[in-house]
């Protein structure tokens, strides 16, 4: 399959029934982040934010209580996932794009991230996305992935080309010299395998 095939293969599986079945398995999305998002807050203030790939809000409901809530941007490319955001987050504003066109101007929010996104776009996808995060974020970069030292596929729900594994912390820095990293840090999975999955966290700032 060409290239843009492939881009647009993966963003129909998340925009149909395979993204709907995964709003169905995560409505305890939100169990277990509240320190994580109080002690990002805490360490390195910021009054708008926006998600890129957002789900039905698992990190947008601790958003809406850190941050004046009109102020908290969710982005999805799945209708199911934002109309879950609508109805339990009904001041924030819950968008549907995709992920490689964001419809918001430059340095809009003052953090930017993703969280268990960039792992699900083909690699030919990856500047254009990280762009459009970088773009839109006046200070702050977040990026919450599954590391690997290498790029490493990883079979995901029969689907092939579906997940991948590498180190998007150096892949950010590669293009994107500008960003500086502040903290680097690793959220486990609790033991029942609920809150964040084995999620490597880097924190650049723009220079
Ligand atoms: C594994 S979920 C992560 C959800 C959320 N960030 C979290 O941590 O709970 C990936 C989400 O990204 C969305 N997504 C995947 N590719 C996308 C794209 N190209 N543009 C916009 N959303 C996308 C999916 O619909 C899904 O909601």
């Amino acid at each position: 399959m060409s290239e843009s095939g492939e881009v647009e293969r993966l963003e129909a599986l998340w925009r149909d029934d395979f993204g709907d079945r995964y709003v169905e398995r995560n409505r305890a999305a939100a169990e277990h982040r509240e320190p994580f998002w109080k002690w990002l807050h805490e360490a390195f203030p910021f009054e708008s934010v926006l998600e890129v790939g957002c789900n039905l809000g698992g990190n947008l409901h601790w958003l809406a209580q850190l941050v004046d809530p009109t102020r908290v941007v969710g982005v999805d490319i799945n209708a199911q996932a934002l109309r879950e955001v609508r109805q339990t987050l009904p001041d924030v504003n819950a968008v549907k794009a995709s992920a490689r066109s964001l419809p918001f101007r430059d340095a809009q929010f003052d953090l930017t991230f993703t969280t268990t996104v960039l792992i699900h776009q083909p690699p030919d996808a990856l500047p254009i996305v990280m762009n459009e995060v970088v773009r839109t974020s006046r200070r702050y970069v977040l990026c919450g992935e599954y590391h690997a030292d290498e790029l490493e596929e990883v079979p995901y729900r029969g689907e092939r080309g579906a997940l991948f594994k590498r180190d998007w912390g150096a892949l950010y820095q590669h293009l994107f010299p500008e960003l500086k990293l502040l903290d680097k840090r690793f959220e486990a999975a609790q033991p029942d395998g609920s809150g964040w999955d084995d999620v490597t966290f880097w924190l650049f700032e723009k220079r």
